[in-house]
C-alpha cells in the first residue's frame, strides 16, 4: 500500500457533510440534515450501498439496499465484475474520449448494436453525455425536420435541466427562472382526449416518458401510446419516447414503449432518448436514435449538433458490454419474475391499509407506492432509509415513493427488501 494515496473515507462523515455545504450545496446538506438522512456513500457492491457512519453517532455505518440506483445509472448494481473488466480492457486496449469530429470505431458499433435492439427502423444514433442534452438534440432534430416549433409534453414530466429538455418539463423547474417558453405545452399524461385536443399541423413532436418517473410511475392506459402515435402520423409531428428511466429492460421488456407498459402494444417512435443506465454505472453516456429520414437535418451542416465528450470511446464500449447482458431474453425474464414479486409486496400493503396507501403500480422493476399525502411519502422515506432500503420519493408527486432495485436482484434479494419494507411501513403512523 505504500504510497497508494487514500481516496475514501478521507474524513468523518460529519467533516465531509461540512465540507460539501461549503464548497458544493449548503441547501442540500441542509435539506438531508432537516430530513435526519444527512449521510455520506461510501463502500457499495452488488445491491448494497454503505454509508462512511451510521445515522446517529455511535451507530454502525448504515448498510443500504440501493432500491434508488439513481434512477436506472445502476441498474446492473455497483461494482458489476463485466462492466469493471470492460474499463479496465477498454483503457488497456487505448480507449479514452476519443475526438468528436473524427470518424469513430467505437461509436459506430455501438450505433449497429443499438440499431439491432431497438424497435424496427430506428437504426441511428447520435451520441451526447448526459439524458437532458440527449432531449434537447431530440426536440432539436424534430424542430429541424418538420420545421415546425410547437412541443406537446406530459404535466409533471421531467426530461432534465438543459434548455429544451427544461422547456418540455413541468412548471415547478421553470418558474424559479422566470420562464415559460411559449411553443412548449404540458398536457395530464395519459389522457387521449388531451392529446387530441391539442396535437394539429403547428406541432413539431410530442415527447412522453414511457413511465413518467418524477411524475409518479404512473402507468398510460391501454391504448394510450398507440392513439398518440395516430395523432402524431395524422399531423406530421414526431413521436419521441423518453426511456431515460423506463427503458433497457427495467420493464422486463428492453423498451417501455414498445411491449414494456402494454405487452401487446408495440408502438415505433421517432426518436428513443436513453441515458442514465448506458453509464453502466462508470462512464457518463447518453444517446438519441433515429428514424434515419430525420437525418437531413444534417444534411447542409454535418457539424451542426456536436458534443465534444458525448460518445467517449471508452464508454461506447463498456455500454455494449453492458447492453449484450440486458438484452437477454433470460436477464427481461428475470426482471419480470422479481418485478412480480416486488409489486405482489406492494401490492399488499394497499390490501393491509387503504387508509393510507392509494395505489401500488408499476412494470417490471420499476414501482411507484402512493400514499394519501405527501407527509406519508416523506415520512415512508426516512422510515426506509432507518430499515436500510435507499429509495425516495417522486420529485413531482411526493406523496408517491419510487422503487427501482437493481435489475440484478434476485428473487431471495427481493424477499429481503420487502422484509425491511414491511419493517419501515409497520412503524408508519396510522390515522387514528
Ligand atoms: C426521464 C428522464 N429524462 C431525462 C433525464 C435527464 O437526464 P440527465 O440528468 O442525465 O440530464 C432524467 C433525469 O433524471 C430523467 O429521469
Amino acid at each position: 500500500m505504500s504510497g497508494m494515496e487514500r481516496i475514501t473515507g478521507t474524513a468523518s462523515q460529519r467533516d465531509i457533510v461540512r465540507l460539501y455545504a461549503e464548497h458544493v450545496s449548503a441547501p442540500k446538506a441542509q435539506f438531508f440534515k432537516d430530513l435526519g438522512i444527512a449521510f455520506v456513500q461510501g463502500e457499495r457492491h452488488g445491491i448494497y450501498l454503505k454509508a462512511l457512519e451510521g445515522l446517529r453517532k455511535g451507530q454502525p455505518p448504515l448498510e443500504l439496499i440501493d432500491c434508488r440506483t439513481s434512477g436506472g445509472v445502476f441498474n446492473l448494481g455497483h461494482r458489476h465484475p463485466a462492466m469493471i473488466q470492460a474499463m479496465k480492457d477498454g483503457i488497456d486496449a487505448g480507449l479514452d474520449i476519443g475526438d468528436h469530429h473524427a470518424i469513430s470505431e467505437q461509436r459506430a458499433l455501438l450505433a449497429k448494436k443499438l440499431a439491432g435492439l431497438m424497435p424496427p427502423g430506428i437504426t441511428k444514433t447520435a451520441f451526447c453525455v448526459g439524458g437532458g442534452e440527449a432531449i434537447d438534440l431530440s426536440i432539436k432534430l424534430a424542430r429541424g425536420i418538420t420545421k415546425r416549433k410547437r412541443i406537446v409534453s406530459a404535466e409533471g414530466a421531467y426530461h432534465g435541466v438543459t434548455g429544451l429538455a427544461l422547456a418540455a418539463g413541468d412548471a415547478r423547474f421553470k418558474d424559479p427562472f422566470g420562464w415559460r417558453p411559449p411553443d412548449f405545452l404540458n398536457v395530464p399524461f395519459g389522457s387521449a382526449g388531451a392529446m387530441e385536443a391539442t396535437i394539429d399541423d403547428s406541432v413539431a413532436a410530442v415527447i412522453l416518458e414511457t413511465i413518467p418517473a418524477t411524475g409518479g410511475i404512473l402507468i398510460a392506459p391501454g391504448g394510450y401510446f398507440r392513439r398518440v402515435r395516430e395523432l402524431c402520423d395524422e399531423a406530421g409531428a414526431l413521436l419521441i419516447a423518453d426511456e431515460v428511466q423506463a427503458g433497457l429492460g427495467r420493464t422486463g421488456k428492453l423498451w417501455g414503449i414498445h411491449g414494456g407498459v402494454h405487452e401487446n402494444e408495440r408502438v415505433i417512435p421517432d426518436i428513443i432518448v436513453l441515458a442514465k443506465g448506458m453509464s453502466a454505472g462508470y462512464y457518463p453516456l447518453a444517446t438519441c436514435s433515429y428514424k434515419p429520414f430525420i437525418e437531413k437535418v444534417f444534411e447542409q451542416d454535418p457539424f451542426v449538433h456536436i458534443s465534444t465528450t458525448g460518445g467517449s470511446e471508452l464508454g461506447c464500449y463498456v455500454c455494449g458490454k453492458m447492453l449484450d447482458i440486458v438484452s437477454e431474453p433470460r436477464f427481461l425474464d428475470h426482471v419480470k419474475e422479481a418485478g412480480a414479486r416486488l409489486g405482489d409486496g406492494l401490492v399488499a400493503f394497499k390490501d393491509e391499509a387503504p387508509s393510507i396507501v392509494v395505489d401500488a403500480r408499476g412494470r417490471g422493476l420499476m414501482w411507484g407506492l402512493e400514499f394519501v399525502n405527501d407527509r406519508y411519502g416523506h415520512g415512508f422515506t426516512l422510515k426506509m432509509i432507518e430499515n436500510g432500503v435507499f429509495a425516495d420519493y417522486c420529485g413531482n408527486r411526493e406523496s408517491t415513493v419510487k422503487l427501482m432495485p437493481p435489475l440484478v436482484t434476485t428473487l431471495d434479494e427481493v424477499d429481503l427488501i420487502m422484509g425491511r419494507l414491511n419493517a419501515a411501513f409497520g412503524a408508519l403512523p396510522r390515522p387514528k
